[in-house]
């Protein structure tokens, strides 16, 4: 069952997410001396971001970044997820984190970068946050694509998504080994697709979401709307 939180609107889901990655990543640093947390791109995190740069009593230098997925463009790029993290999280941080792990999903040979990525990834990242799109794909494993039927590698390239390019993502092993998961969805548009991400028949192919059923998901009421009581009680 997913630990379900539902805020007022927005803004306070944002205030939560911050406030909840914050208390994931102390506790990640007390149990083991470090936190590695992988980010998300989209729009829903930025302000989370923001936010979690300003929270104090977070020991920066003991976490070690990573993305779940990239687009296919350089750094600076306005549709790089790194640009994202850096403009909104890394520029307002105290201190920088030890490492700050990019994909590389401009490089020509995606498959030796998609590789090369995996092999820093640690057996179990300490926190996975995750956005999640309105045809219920998270990080780049979009519907039916060959992604989700991965069981061993554990970072491939793929090609999808708004704006539709050549990626890098995860795949579900990535998210089923990790620690702790938050899956992030505001708005009304993403209400359906909550639905059948906690509530719907399990079919992972078609709802991708459900890999992290069992996550905690901040939800603002818009998308929470159409769950039923069974998952919010
Ligand atoms: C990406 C993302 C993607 C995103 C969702 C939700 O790079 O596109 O990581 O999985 O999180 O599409 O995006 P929004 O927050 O913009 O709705």
């Amino acid at each position: 069952m997913p630990n379900l939180i539902v805020t007022p609107n927005t803004g306070e889901l944002a205030e939560r997410a911050a406030a909840w990655i914050a208390s994931v990543i102390r506790d990640a640093v007390a149990r083991r001396g470090h936190c590695a947390m992988a980010l998300a791109g989209g729009n829903t995190p930025a302000p989370v971001y923001r936010l979690l740069a300003h929270i104090a009593g977070v020991a920066w230098p003991r976490v070690i970044l990573f993305f779940g997925d990239e687009r296919a463009v350089p750094p600076d790029d306005a549709r790089s997820n790194f640009r994202l993290v850096n403009d909104n999280l890394l520029s307002g941080l105290p201190e920088p984190p030890a490492r700050v792990h990019r994909m590389q999903a401009e490089r020509p040979d995606r498959d030796a970068a998609a590789a090369e990525y995996a092999s820093l990834l640690p057996a179990a990242l300490d926190l996975l946050l995750l956005g999640m799109g309105e045809d219920c794909h998270v990080a780049s494993l979009f519907p039916h694509q060959p992604p989700l039927h991965e069981t061993q590698r554990r970072v491939v390239p793929t090609i999808g998504g708004t704006p539709l390019l050549p990626r890098l993502t995860i795949t579900p092993p990535v998210i089923r080994e990790a620690r702790r998961v938050c899956v992030l969805a505001a708005g009304p548009a993403k209400a359906a697709a909550v639905t059948r991400a906690l509530e719907g028949a399990e079919d992972f192919a078609a709802v991708p979401a459900q890999l992290a059923r069992g996550a905690t998901w901040i939800l603002d009421r818009a998308a929470a709307a159409r769950l039923s009581g069974a998952v919010t009680r």
